[in-house]
């Protein structure tokens, strides 16, 4: 037997434990959970009063979604909830990250709230609560109104979207219902699951929605995000004083391919954008001088206007992290580009003529050799680690969550019907294991949370990859527990993960 540093619920490496040597073992009261988002999953989207978004706008537009699959039925998760918790329950998860979606609950994106899809959220969360599941509410994941997208308040035709100042004020409406209506059951509120995604991917190279490719209204987004996030914040404590707070953010670990003086000038770029364009503001108060510098001749930055990084600077109670793959880069170097001299782009983030990171289209992105998910993303449990210990030694006084990590396989029913997915059981583990190494160095990491319960809408890949631990045929419906689900139980039962 060694001794080992474990952790307590409340995170602290306070309480010591007789553990046997080699044995991952996790507190207890740590909350093993699982996530997924309201456009991924919900389906109905017509039904009650809900109006389109513009990931419907986006699906529905020929050519931007794999296969030309939409979300309008996705998992059905909005008329099969019960089942889906009453899986959640049998499977001994404690936790439940979901999404409210805007245009269910607000649908025009300002004024009255939609009374039905107030009350789909209620039920889901009393569904949870009775069955001893905690819910953790996620107010943003990527379902802009429509609405909103289209124009200003005054009903002008013209663009809006996140890269206006008035979508930030209009979140913050939103964020102040949804809190007033559901804030005595659910404790847990993140304000923005991936701000990078909606501002880089959505404006920039326009592989999400609304799918515009402008690297200035990419940048502005960012920054209205970041209001959004501290409004909303402010919203939400003021409507539901007992409330926990955090933002869900898919910060990178970022690493140079040499150590180069190119290389090194490369990972600092793309730190900025991929990383300190968010934590900067939302958890110190700051835009660091670099990123204004890097990308000065796009914009001078003037939609940051005083008072701003005071709003966006909200206390919070803790930071979720979303881990998946490195982000591995280089400066210009001829050898790294393609015939033509374009740098390389297998960032992981899709194929688009346009790149989603503004003023840094010169440097190239690599996966690290090895295996490789589903996705093209490079399989490397270390990152976690280090993004853990990184967000650790910067925001001390954070509680940590892993509010999203796991794999895309193409997984296919064996002939006794069940899916024998040992790559993600794999992956799992080691994902673990590197959660808890972050743990015994002092991260204050509470709860993980499996991306993700069902198969569902990726995104611009549709229905064609598959990161559920729960199989969804489409056709059907029906579910079935792939084997990870269950190795996943065993875990979530014992509280350490099996020889
Ligand atoms: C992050 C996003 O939050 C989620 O919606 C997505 O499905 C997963 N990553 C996998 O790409």
């Amino acid at each position: 037997m060694t001794v080992q540093d474990q952790a307590t619920p409340s995170g602290r490496a306070a309480e010591r434990v007789a553990a046997p040597a080699g044995e991952v073992r996790f507190p207890q009261g740590f909350l093993w959970g699982s996530a997924t988002a309201a456009y991924q999953v919900e389906g109905a989207a017509d039904e009650d009063g809900r109006a389109p978004s513009i990931w419907d706008t986006f699906s529905r537009t020929p050519g931007k979604v794999h296969g030309g699959d939409t979300g309008d039925r996705a998992c059905d998760h909005y008329h099969r909830f019960r089942e889906d918790v009453a899986l959640m329950a049998e499977l001994g998860l404690t936790a439940y990250r979901f999404s409210v979606s805007w245009p269910r609950v607000q649908p025009a994106g300002r004024g009255k709230a939609d009374q039905r899809g107030l009350d789909f959220y209620r039920a889901l969360a009393d569904e949870l609560l009775a069955r001893g599941i905690t819910p953790f509410l996620t107010l943003y994941h990527w379902d802009l109104p429509q609405a909103l997208e289209q124009g200003n308040q005054s009903g002008q035709s013209g663009q809006g979207g996140w890269p206006a100042r008035e979508t930030a004020y209009r979140f913050a409406e939103y964020a102040h219902l949804v809190a007033e209506a559901l804030g005595d059951r659910v404790q847990q509120w993140t304000t923005l699951n991936e701000p990078w995604c909606s501002a880089f991917l959505g404006y920039g190279s326009g592989v999400h929605a609304p799918g515009r490719t402008d690297p200035v209204a990419a940048l502005h987004a960012a920054h209205h995000l970041n209001l959004g996030h501290g409004l909303a914040a402010q919203a939400v404590r003021a409507a539901a004083p007992g409330a926990q707070l955090m933002v869900s953010l898919n910060t990178a670990a970022v690493r140079p391919r040499s150590g180069s003086a190119a290389d090194l000038e490369a990972a600092r770029r793309i730190d900025a954008l991929a990383n300190r364009v968010f934590s900067g503001p939302m958890l110190h108060g700051v835009y660091d001088e670099d990123l204004f510098a890097d990308t000065a001749h796009l914009t001078d930055w003037s939609c940051v206007r005083d008072g701003d990084l005071a709003a966006i600077h909200q206390p919070l109670d803790a930071l979720g992290l979303n881990y998946y793959t490195p982000t591995l880069v280089s400066g210009p170097d001829p050898d790294a580009a393609a015939p033509d001299g374009t740098p390389v782009r297998d960032d992981g983030h899709g194929a688009s003529a346009h790149s989603p990171w503004p003023g840094s289209e010169h440097i190239s992105f690599h996966q690290s050799g090895g295996e490789r998910t589903a996705m093209g993303w490079s399989v490397d449990p270390e990152g976690l680690t280090e993004l853990l210990l990184r967000h650790h030694r910067e925001a001390p006084d954070l509680a940590l969550y892993v509010t999203e990590n796991g794999a895309a396989y193409e997984d296919v029913p064996g002939a006794d019907g069940l899916v024998h997915d040992t790559r993600r059981i794999a992956y799992l583990r080691q994902h673990f294991t590197a959660m808890r190494e972050a743990m015994s160095r002092g991260a204050d990491v509470r709860g993980y949370f499996l991306w993700s319960l069902l198969d569902n809408f990726e995104w611009a890949y549709g229905y064609s990859r598959r990161f559920g631990a729960v199989h969804v045929d489409f056709a059907t419906q029906r579910r079935t527990p792939k084997a990870s689900a269950l190795w996943y139980a065993r875990v979530a039962a014992a509280g350490r993960l099996p020889d």
